[in-house]
């Protein structure tokens, strides 16, 4: 595929006022939602959990691309068809995550370092073949005394950027995730700090493994207090912090910017991207959307319970979290929205 191909579809993903759907949790972080709601924790259920979420009439309007992890994208729908051939007919594209999750870091202890780049770029092709158009991969970067290192922030920049290098090289538009994670007591200021580190090094790493801007998109942390600082700030000293830290570090190049969650409430998720849409977007050169996982699809999971009778009160519920995630894309998001059906 030619560089202006990939280049569109990185376009159309991140075109309007649509954000993407991340669904790609693996097996161990799904079932452990499923085992707190007393969810089954198998195979078929996840399955049916995620065919429940592709199915939602009207998704397609709110979302453009849905991540998978390799479990869905092997799997079918109860009709037949594959989760890729229903994303289609539901005018959603079909994503990947291909990282192999998070591993200790040797020589560093309490850092991570994310694993999967020997024999990417055979699974690349095969997923390509399975329908997939653009692919994700998580790093991890954790805040505490004396961390993140600069071996910790280098080694899983690089990797990003091996990753987003291969992805291209397939045909498939690369979803770059650092994730400065919001655990501990840190304030706003350190995670700006961090953040501001960790998207220099990346940015960095990807000129210097030749990845092409206009065909990938960054998915990064917010810059937020940390989770049990005592100090929370407020909503547009968030917004603030976030976007002129973006400004300062994402080139002009890249189509768009779509959040992670991260562990922020659903509403809170929402409100804080509404906050910078309705405020910057104007002055932004790239689109500002989300990529949420749990802010998106934990309200409706406690609809649903597993419950067949469930399924479609559920699909609502899920459909609600998008549409208000799609009113925060256009900088009209309200917390009346929450009360609308
Ligand atoms: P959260 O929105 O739950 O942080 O998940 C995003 C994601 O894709 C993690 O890799």
């Amino acid at each position: 595929m030619n560089q202006q191909t990939l280049a569109r579809l990185a376009q159309v993903l991140m075109a309007g006022d649509k954000g993407l759907l991340a669904m790609d949790e693996g097996n161990a972080s799904c079932n452990k939602r499923f085992a707190v709601r007393g969810i089954a924790e198998t195979a078929e259920v996840r399955r049916c959990w995620r065919e429940l979420m592709v199915t939602t009439p009207g998704l397609g309007e709110c979302i453009s691309g849905a991540i998978l992890c390799d479990e869905t994208i092997r799997q079918q729908l109860s009709k037949g068809i594959s989760f890729a051939e229903a994303l289609t007919e539901a005018n959603i594209m079909t994503g990947i995550k291909v990282d192999g999750g998070v591993k200790d870091l040797a020589a560093h202890p309490g850092e991570k370092i994310t694993e999967g780049l020997d024999g990417l770029r055979d699974r690349f092709n095969e997923y390509f073949l399975l329908g997939a158009r653009f692919a994700k991969w998580r790093s991890v970067i954790t805040l505490g005394k004396g961390m993140p290192g600069q071996a910790c922030i280098e080694a899983n920049a690089h990797a990003l950027a091996r990753f987003a290098a291969l992805c291209q090289e397939a045909g498939m538009v690369p979803v770059v995730e650092p994730e400065v994670l919001m655990t501990g007591d840190h304030n706003l200021v350190r995670c700006l700090e961090v953040t501001e580190l960790v998207l220099h090094a990346v940015f960095n790493q990807l000129f210097i493994q030749g990845v092409n801007l206009d065909a990938m998109i960054l998915k990064p942390n917010m810059v937020l207090p940390g989770l049990s600082c005592v100090h929370q700030d407020t909503m547009d000293e968030i917004a603030d912090a976030t976007v002129h830290c973006l400004l300062r570090h994402v080139p002009a190049a890249v189509p768009g910017i779509a959040f992670l969650s991260g562990g922020q409430m659903p509403v809170e998720a929402s409100a804080r991207l509404g906050a910078m849409n309705a405020r910057f977007r104007s002055r932004l050169p790239w689109a500002l959307t989300f990529s949420y996982s749990r802010a998106i699809q934990e309200p409706a999971l406690d609809v649903w319970l597993g419950r067949e009778s469930a399924a479609q009160a559920a699909q609502h519920t899920l459909l609600h979290r998008a549409r208000c995630n799609q009113a925060a894309c256009r900088g009209e998001y309200s917390a009346a929205l929450e009360f609308s059906s």
